[in-house]
Protein backbone atom coordinates (compact mmCIF):
# COMPACT_ATOMS: atom_id res chain seq x y z
CA UNK A 1 0.00 0.00 0.00
CA UNK A 2 2.39 2.98 -1.27
CA UNK A 3 0.17 6.41 -0.59
CA UNK A 4 0.00 7.63 -4.17
CA UNK A 5 -1.61 11.04 -3.24
CA UNK A 6 0.30 14.40 -3.47
CA UNK A 7 -0.28 15.77 0.12
CA UNK A 8 -1.59 19.17 1.13
CA UNK A 9 1.72 21.08 1.58
CA UNK A 10 2.18 20.34 -2.40
CA UNK A 11 5.39 17.28 -2.10
CA UNK A 12 5.08 15.00 -4.31
CA UNK A 13 5.61 12.72 -1.06
CA UNK A 14 3.15 13.19 1.80
CA UNK A 15 4.66 14.54 4.89
CA UNK A 16 4.74 12.91 8.24
CA UNK A 17 6.26 14.64 11.44
CA UNK A 18 6.75 11.86 13.96
CA UNK A 19 6.59 13.39 17.83
CA UNK A 20 7.52 11.92 21.26
CA UNK A 21 7.74 13.70 24.49
CA UNK A 22 9.42 13.91 27.81
CA UNK A 23 11.11 10.70 28.68
CA UNK A 24 10.87 9.03 25.99
CA UNK A 25 15.02 9.49 24.91
CA UNK A 26 14.71 7.12 27.32
CA UNK A 27 13.33 3.42 25.65
CA UNK A 28 15.64 0.74 26.05
CA UNK A 29 16.36 1.44 29.45
CA UNK A 30 13.27 2.99 30.99
CA UNK A 31 11.24 0.00 32.33
CA UNK A 32 11.68 -2.50 29.93
CA UNK A 33 8.99 -4.51 31.36
CA UNK A 34 6.48 -1.90 30.70
CA UNK A 35 8.33 -0.29 27.41
CA UNK A 36 10.71 -2.91 26.11
CA UNK A 37 14.21 -2.75 24.99
CA UNK A 38 13.88 -0.95 21.62
CA UNK A 39 15.73 2.70 21.92
CA UNK A 40 14.13 5.26 20.48
CA UNK A 41 16.62 5.28 17.68
CA UNK A 42 15.39 2.11 16.89
CA UNK A 43 11.32 2.97 16.98
CA UNK A 44 12.67 6.05 14.47
CA UNK A 45 14.26 3.31 11.78
CA UNK A 46 11.83 1.43 12.19
CA UNK A 47 8.64 4.31 11.63
CA UNK A 48 11.28 5.80 8.72
CA UNK A 49 11.74 2.33 7.21
CA UNK A 50 7.80 2.27 6.62
CA UNK A 51 7.48 5.25 5.79
CA UNK A 52 9.66 4.69 2.66
CA UNK A 53 7.56 1.28 2.11
CA UNK A 54 4.37 3.33 1.97
CA UNK A 55 5.86 6.30 0.00
CA UNK A 56 6.11 8.81 3.13
CA UNK A 57 8.36 11.27 4.23
CA UNK A 58 8.95 10.65 7.56
CA UNK A 59 10.52 13.23 10.05
CA UNK A 60 11.03 12.20 13.85
CA UNK A 61 11.55 14.24 16.94
CA UNK A 62 11.84 13.80 20.59
CA UNK A 63 11.61 16.48 23.20
CA UNK A 64 11.16 16.47 27.12
CA UNK A 65 10.00 20.75 26.64
CA UNK A 66 6.15 21.13 26.59
CA UNK A 67 7.06 24.17 24.54
CA UNK A 68 9.60 22.98 22.03
CA UNK A 69 6.50 20.10 20.72
CA UNK A 70 4.26 23.11 20.91
CA UNK A 71 6.47 24.77 18.79
CA UNK A 72 7.16 22.11 16.11
CA UNK A 73 3.20 21.81 15.90
CA UNK A 74 2.80 24.92 15.59
CA UNK A 75 5.08 25.15 12.66
CA UNK A 76 4.46 22.05 10.83
CA UNK A 77 1.24 23.63 9.30
CA UNK A 78 2.13 23.76 5.36
CA UNK A 79 5.19 21.45 5.91
CA UNK A 80 3.37 18.23 7.11
CA UNK A 81 0.72 16.22 6.24
CA UNK A 82 0.45 14.33 9.33
CA UNK A 83 1.84 13.60 12.91
CA UNK A 84 2.07 10.73 14.93
CA UNK A 85 2.00 12.16 19.07
CA UNK A 86 3.72 10.27 21.32
CA UNK A 87 3.20 13.05 23.80
CA UNK A 88 4.45 10.32 27.29
CA UNK A 89 3.33 12.15 30.50
CA UNK A 90 2.20 15.29 28.70
CA UNK A 91 -0.58 13.01 26.83
CA UNK A 92 -2.55 13.26 30.19
CA UNK A 93 -2.14 16.86 31.66
CA UNK A 94 -1.38 19.18 28.48
CA UNK A 95 -4.40 21.58 27.31
CA UNK A 96 -1.90 22.96 25.87
CA UNK A 97 -1.17 20.21 23.60
CA UNK A 98 -4.92 19.80 22.63
CA UNK A 99 -5.54 23.19 21.47
CA UNK A 100 -2.04 23.33 19.21
CA UNK A 101 -3.78 20.28 17.34
CA UNK A 102 -6.68 21.99 17.12
CA UNK A 103 -5.04 24.98 15.54
CA UNK A 104 -2.86 23.51 12.95
CA UNK A 105 -5.99 21.18 12.12
CA UNK A 106 -3.51 18.89 10.78
CA UNK A 107 -4.18 15.03 11.10
CA UNK A 108 -2.60 13.14 13.86
CA UNK A 109 -2.81 10.13 15.69
CA UNK A 110 -2.06 9.67 19.30
CA UNK A 111 0.55 6.93 19.98
CA UNK A 112 1.95 4.89 22.87
CA UNK A 113 4.36 2.00 23.25
CA UNK A 114 1.97 1.27 26.57
CA UNK A 115 -1.37 0.93 26.75
CA UNK A 116 -2.46 3.60 28.89
CA UNK A 117 -5.64 2.42 29.64
CA UNK A 118 -4.81 -0.92 31.04
CA UNK A 119 -2.68 1.13 33.61
CA UNK A 120 -2.85 3.54 36.61
CA UNK A 121 -5.70 4.96 36.51
CA UNK A 122 -4.42 8.61 36.37
CA UNK A 123 -2.89 7.84 32.95
CA UNK A 124 -6.81 6.87 31.54
CA UNK A 125 -7.05 10.37 30.36
CA UNK A 126 -5.54 11.66 27.45
CA UNK A 127 -6.03 15.23 26.75
CA UNK A 128 -4.72 15.33 23.36
CA UNK A 129 -7.27 12.29 22.08
CA UNK A 130 -10.07 14.97 20.91
CA UNK A 131 -7.80 16.56 19.03
CA UNK A 132 -6.74 13.49 17.29
CA UNK A 133 -7.68 11.12 14.18
CA UNK A 134 -6.95 8.33 15.80
CA UNK A 135 -4.92 5.87 18.76
CA UNK A 136 -3.23 3.10 18.52
CA UNK A 137 -1.52 2.18 22.14
CA UNK A 138 0.08 -1.01 23.31
CA UNK A 139 2.54 -2.25 20.83
CA UNK A 140 5.34 -1.18 21.55
CA UNK A 141 7.92 0.17 19.37
CA UNK A 142 5.69 -1.42 16.52
CA UNK A 143 3.01 1.39 17.74
CA UNK A 144 4.44 3.93 15.95
CA UNK A 145 4.73 2.36 12.57
CA UNK A 146 1.07 0.71 12.41
CA UNK A 147 -0.35 4.69 13.51
CA UNK A 148 1.46 5.67 10.67
CA UNK A 149 -0.36 3.12 8.44
CA UNK A 150 -3.45 4.08 9.96
CA UNK A 151 -2.56 7.72 9.22
CA UNK A 152 -1.67 6.97 5.57
CA UNK A 153 -5.00 5.35 5.00
CA UNK A 154 -6.69 8.67 6.70
CA UNK A 155 -4.86 11.19 4.05
CA UNK A 156 -6.07 8.57 1.11
CA UNK A 157 -9.37 8.44 2.27
CA UNK A 158 -9.82 12.24 3.12
CA UNK A 159 -6.90 13.50 0.29
C1 LIG B 1 3.50 6.55 27.19
C2 LIG B 1 2.40 6.34 28.25
C3 LIG B 1 2.36 7.51 29.21
O1 LIG B 1 1.37 7.28 30.20
C4 LIG B 1 3.70 7.68 29.91
O2 LIG B 1 3.68 8.81 30.75
C5 LIG B 1 4.83 7.74 28.95
C6 LIG B 1 4.85 6.81 27.83
C7 LIG B 1 3.64 5.33 26.27
O3 LIG B 1 4.22 5.48 25.20
O4 LIG B 1 3.23 4.22 26.63
O5 LIG B 1 5.77 8.50 29.13
O6 LIG B 1 3.14 7.65 26.39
Amino acid sequence: MAARKTGKTGSAKPRVLVLSGPNLQLLGTREPEIYGTATLADVHRRVIARGKELGVAVTCAQSNHEGVLLDRIGAARGKFDGLLLNAGALTHTSLALFDALKAVAIPCVEVHLSNPEAREAYRHASRVAGACVGKVSGFGGDSYALALEGLVRYLQRTA
